[in-house]
């Protein structure tokens, strides 16, 4: 459940191409990798698979050993690509640290970081269970900061690569019943925005996506529950993955998916 939320291409380890208006890839793929985190389903796997399309080398990561290895199948033989699922539980305390590690270990060299994998719960601040709710912070923050952090600096030194984090529109406000949700997402818009000044003198690309709500992919209905409709609609996760990496093939900037987000968020800033 989100609150606020209530809850790409050409490929983008490519220089920025001028003028890019279409989602297909156009340049040579990068030999290095894109991780994805959050990979198994949802936004994420739609990340995968439009990346995999281009022809991108990837990285799966969620915790989901079984759909990350049955979608690196089906990527590695739709596309001919390499493709490396690692189950990995990134809500522990310094997991982004160990899967940094993980990542040396097997000599993957990542030139696209996708920091996707989230969750939000609603209920009452002090209801809701405090271990949850650091999870929360730790995935959506701590092993976001420590991912980018260790993977940046290779990024740098090869004068290419960039980072799209998923934030979300629930971080322009405070969301009761969704506190530290809402928070967290915050903490993400403004640490990937001011990330994106600081590394643009470096060539790299920074994207930040605030998606308002996002439809369910029919393969997980299942798993959803009971969606009641939400005002303002929703979107596919094609629609934001393709603004998204758009805005990675122009050079980085802050993406709000759909145009009553848009004007949503501009009313709340202003
Ligand atoms: N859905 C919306 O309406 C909406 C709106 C705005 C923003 N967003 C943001 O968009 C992103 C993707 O959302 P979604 O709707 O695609 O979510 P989703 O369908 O629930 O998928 C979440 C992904 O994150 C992974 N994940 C969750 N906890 C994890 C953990 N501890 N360690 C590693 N991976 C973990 C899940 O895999 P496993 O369970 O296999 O680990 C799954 O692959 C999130 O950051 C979310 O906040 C969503």
């Amino acid at each position: 459940m989100y609150a606020g939320d209530s809850t790409a291409a050409g490929n983008p380890t490519q220089q920025p191409k001028a003028n890019s208006r279409s989602n297909k890839l156009k340049v040579e793929a990068s030999p290095g990798y894109a991780l994805v985190t959050g990979a198994s389903r949802g936004l994420g796997r739609c990340f995968a698979r439009t990346l995999a399309a281009r022809k991108q080398n990837l990285v799966l990561v969620a915790r989901s050993r079984e759909r990350l290895e049955a979608l690196a199948l089906e990527l590695r033989t739709a596309h001919g690509i390499e493709v490396e699922s690692i189950p990995f539980d990134l809500a522990r305390t310094g997991a982004g640290q160990g899967l940094a590690d993980d990542l040396t270990s097997r000599g993957l060299k990542i030139d696209l970081l996708i920091n996707n994998a989230g969750f939000g719960d609603q209920g009452r601040f002090l209801q809701l269970p405090l271990e949850r709710q650091l999870q929360a912070v730790n995935l959506q923050n701590a092993t976001v900061v420590e991912l980018t952090h260790r993977l940046l600096p290779e990024m740098i030194e090869q004068k290419q690569g960039g980072i799209i984090t998923i934030s979300s529109m629930a971080g322009f406000q405070p969301i009761p019943f969704a506190s530290v949700y809402s928070a967290t997402k915050a903490f993400l818009t403004t640490f990937s925005l001011a990330l994106e000044a600081e590394m643009s003198r470096f060539g790299i690309r920074v994207v930040t996506v605030c998606p308002g709500r996002l439809q369910v992919a029919p393969e997980d209905l299942e798993n959803s529950g009971e969606r009641k409709n939400f005002p303002g609609g929703e979107q596919t996760h094609e629609e934001v993955v393709s603004e998204a990496l758009r805005a990675f093939d122009r050079g980085g900037g802050l993406v709000i998916p759909g145009a009553i987000n848009k004007f949503a968020a501009f009313a709340e800033r202003s």
